[in-house]
């Protein structure tokens, strides 16, 4: 290859890549508003991220990919716990962290629905399928969504908590009826007797239910919600 040929290929090169980089910034400035649903950035939310900085969770939890990864991806922890479940566990995290610890941290209650304004703007932001542990979660909601319920609703049935437990009208009678259970019980103490049922009451005869980490918050989360 000749010099005059190298240094035309470089040149080419650094031009078409120049080109593209402008290209595709232009486009995503474009549709940014769009795709972050910025209209739906109320003051709460933004009072909400500052109260994020604030306490300083990026040392610990990533977000739109800035932040730690000790603790997990907050993207879309929306999803996952819900308004009630993000609040139960910045309240009283000792009570659901295993073998990494989450801080109590001295957030007042208005902080606090601030917050959880800002997750759940944060994720209704399209981020392309970005990060990608969730995609599982995703499909797990969407498998729900089909059947028009959510995904602790599918668990109730597939974990066989119907043979003791009526709800609307359905299910066994050794244990007592969930159908209100959400008006009686709050979430932190569903997940209590959850993770197991003699911690809630010494006598209790319940199965612990073979559950992991995440199908236990997303029960909560069902029957939190059954006022
Ligand atoms: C010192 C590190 C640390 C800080 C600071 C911290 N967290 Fe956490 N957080 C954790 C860890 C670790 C977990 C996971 C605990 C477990 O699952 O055992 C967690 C879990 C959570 C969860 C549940 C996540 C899920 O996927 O179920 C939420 C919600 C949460 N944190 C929100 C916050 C918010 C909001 C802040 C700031 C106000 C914050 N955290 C600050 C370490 C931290
Ligand atoms: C073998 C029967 C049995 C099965 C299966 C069972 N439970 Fe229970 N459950 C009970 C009984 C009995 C109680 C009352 C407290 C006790 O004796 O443990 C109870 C209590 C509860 C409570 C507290 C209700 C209250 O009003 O205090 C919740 C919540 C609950 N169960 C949820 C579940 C979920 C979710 C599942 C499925 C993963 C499930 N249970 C499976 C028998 C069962």
């Amino acid at each position: 290859m000749t010099n005059k040929l190298a240094k035309l290929i470089f040149y080419l090169g650094t031009l078409i890549s120049l080109v593209l980089f402008l290209a595709l910034t232009f486009d995503t400035h474009r549709q940014i508003q769009t795709l972050t649903h910025a209209d739906q950035l109320s003051e709460q939310v933004v009072a909400g991220k500052q109260v994020w900085h604030k306490y300083n969770c990026n040392d610990c939890h990533t977000i739109l990919g800035f932040g730690s990864y000790y603790g997990p991806d907050m993207t879309r922890v929306y999803w996952r716990r819900g308004s009630e479940g993000i609040k139960a566990v910045i309240r009283s995290p000792e009570k659901f962290t295993t073998w990494r610890k989450m801080p109590r941290l001295p957030v007042t209650d208005e902080e606090l629905e601030e917050l959880v304004a800002f997750l759940r703007w944060a994720s209704e932001i399209d981020t392309h399928g970005w990060p990608p542990q969730d995609q599982k979660l995703r499909g797990e909601t969407g498998r729900a969504a089909a059947l028009g319920v959510s995904p602790g609703a599918v668990l109730f049935q597939e974990k066989g908590c119907f043979a003791c437990h009526r709800v609307y009208g359905t299910g066994g009678q050794q244990g007592p009826e969930l159908t209100h259970v959400g008006s009686r019980l709050s979430y932190e103490t569903i997940e209590k007797v959850l993770t197991d049922p003699r911690s809630a009451s010494p006598r209790a005869t319940m199965p612990p239910p073979v559950v992991s980490h995440e199908e236990r918050d997303q029960l909560a989360a069902f029957l939190a919600g059954l006022k």
